[in-house]
């Protein structure tokens, strides 16, 4: 099975931290040039110029994904730094805490759907208008089993994340005979530090959350990031609109 990069241009969002960086980091690993999106910019360059320093080729860009002219500009950057894009993986995204829905708030609404959400739909217009060009390309969203299933306490991001499939779907469809592959993952409870600061916040909801997994552990980023990967080699040629779970068993249930 192919899992080469060389010579292909990745784009990862939220790439400073957790299933980003991995991610990020496995996609340089098999040769790819990539750029690492972030909100954090200085965390991303540091990981950049750590990259390059190994060989690799990385550039960092400081960006607000939910913010239009800012992920427009981004794609650009890219397209600009590596002349062309091959795979993008949209991961950026954040928690929001556990909160009945009848105490929950139009601002948290918002904010957690312009991040979670909309931001998917923005990543993938400018990443698609460059793929269509080119007639080829391997998009990821990141989901969550959040998008699968609910879970009381947390039905604000279980709506972005379902929303992220119905994009995922639908955009899938429009590109699948036109070379172009749209795909996502949902994890479920992953060793990152959204998961480590969810445990800080909310340590009574989340006491159990290894026994939960029907693994017995946690997963880890880089069990993310190979499933990613695959979705974006040849190997997946025939997935197409896919919501792959990498979960541990926790919707198999
Ligand atoms: N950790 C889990 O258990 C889990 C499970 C399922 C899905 N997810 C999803 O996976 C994705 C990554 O989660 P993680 O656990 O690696 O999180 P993380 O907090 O470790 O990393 C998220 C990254 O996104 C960046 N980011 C946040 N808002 C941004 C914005 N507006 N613009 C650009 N960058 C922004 C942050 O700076 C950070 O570097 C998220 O979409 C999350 O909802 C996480």
């Amino acid at each position: 099975m192919d899992l080469s990069f060389e010579g292909k241009t990745a784009l990862v969002t939220g790439a400073a931290s957790g299933m980003g960086l991995a991610t990020a980091e496995a996609f340089a690993e098999a040769g790819a040039a990539v750029a690492l999106v972030d909100l954090n910019e200085g965390a991303a360059r540091k990981i950049a110029d750590r990259m390059v320093a190994a060989g690799h080729k990385a550039i960092a860009i400081g960006c607000d994904v939910t913010d239009e002219a800012q992920v427009k500009k981004m794609v650009e950057q890219t397209v600009t730094a590596f002349g062309r894009l091959d795979t993008a993986f949209n991961n950026a995204g954040v928690q929001s805490l556990a909160v009945e829905t009848a105490d929950s708030t139009s601002e948290e609404f918002d904010r957690v759907n312009a991040i979670n959400l909309k931001s998917v739909w923005l990543c993938m217009k400018y990443e698609l208008l460059q793929m269509r060009k080119q007639g080829s390309g391997a998009i990821v969203n990141n989901s969550s089993i959040g998008g699968l299933i609910g879970i009381p306490g947390r039905a604000i991001y279980h709506a972005a994340k379902h929303g992220v499939i119905g994009l995922t779907k639908s955009a899938a469809l429009e590109y699948a005979a036109r070379g172009i592959r749209i795909n996502a993952i949902c994890p479920g409870a992953i060793d990152t530090p959204m998961v480590a600061a969810m445990i800080a916040k909310e340590p009574e909801t989340m006491k159990d959350i290894t026994k939960e997994q029907p693994i017995g552990r946690l997963g880890k980023p880089e069990e993310v990031a190979s499933a990613v990967l695959w979705l974006c080699s040849p190997g997946a040629g025939f997935v197409i609109g896919h919501a792959l779970a990498v979960d541990g068993g926790y919707t198999a249930r």
